[in-house]
């Protein structure tokens, strides 16, 4: 007995690896976060599944469903929205299972920052603007931010950031960003990207209030930065037609000569 741990995606129901789609066929349980999880990927489930909201259950719960699937030997999926590795709270539910000496593996799924950036079209790493991005947060009632992983000291970098869990506090993000990235900056909001209602709003740091009409609708993430809305970049060396590398060797004296790993 298994418990799959499964990437749902960010909404859209096809946005799942055909891994996880294969694993919640399998499994005679399944144990959703109902609040993101698209329902659509419950057709998947085999007939006679039992399928389980957890939205509304304690961790406590959570963890007797498995135990209960462990003592019958039934293989569980459990999804989570997006990816796993970013505010999912399986950590607390894998160390619970290690305790509990319940085997379990892991699947990724597609985050909602990478379904955000497809909405936009964009690349949020671009060569001589933006080298990283920072996926981040505000506080919130459930779990306050450490010290030190401020939204000023992210800014101070210059970095693209995707501001999660955060679009009901926007007042408060665009003043503390202003001063490190300038009114100018480019910013868009994606509202439950992959949706069918997916909304964007592309603005400037100085102009997206309006631009957002009040909606605050939680979904969202806010995606911060210079990549956002310019043309003005150095094209990666990787693919220039004089950059010598392993897989495209040039000129008379390579550096990866053909057939040397
Ligand atoms: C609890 S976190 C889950 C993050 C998820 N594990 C991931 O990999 O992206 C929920 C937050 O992620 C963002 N989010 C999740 N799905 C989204 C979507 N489809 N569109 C925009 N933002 C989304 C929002 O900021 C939302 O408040």
């Amino acid at each position: 007995m298994t418990v799959h741990f499964i990437g749902a995606g960010p909404g859209a129901a096809d946005l799942i690896t055909l891994r996880g789609r294969d694993l919640i066929a399998a499994c005679p349980v399944c144990l959703y976060a109902g609040s993101l999880v698209p329902e659509a990927l419950l057709d998947h489930c085999p007939p006679g599944a039992r399928i389980v909201n957890t939205a509304p259950l304690s961790l406590d719960e959570i963890i007797a469903e498995i135990k209960t699937a462990h003592a019958a030997g039934q293989d569980v999926a459990r999804l989570h929205s997006g990816d796993l590795s970013v505010w999912s709270a399986m950590g607390e539910q894998l160390r619970r299972l290690r305790a509990e000496g319940i085997p379990f593996d892991v699947t990724p799924g597609v985050p909602a920052f990478a379904a955000a950036a497809a909405a936009l079209e964009s690349e949020l790493t671009l060569p001589g603007v933006a080298q990283s991005l920072v996926l981040t947060r505000t506080s919130g009632r459930a779990s306050a931010m450490p010290e030190g992983e401020t939204l000023e000291n992210f800014a101070a970098t210059g970095a693209t950031l995707a501001v999660h869990l955060s679009v009901h506090v926007l007042e408060d993000v665009i003043a503390r960003l202003t001063p490190h990235y300038g009114a100018n900056c480019p910013v868009a909001i994606v509202w439950r990207a992959t949706w069918p209602d997916q909304r964007v709003v592309r603005a400037t740091l100085a102009t997206l209030e309006d631009a957002t009409g009040g909606e605050r609708g939680r979904t969202a993430l806010i995606l911060v930065g210079p990549a956002l809305g310019t043309e003005d970049f150095d094209e990666s060396c990787l693919y220039a037609g004089d950059y010598d590398r392993r897989y495209r060797p040039v000129g008379t004296n390579p550096r990866f000569p053909e057939g040397q790993e």
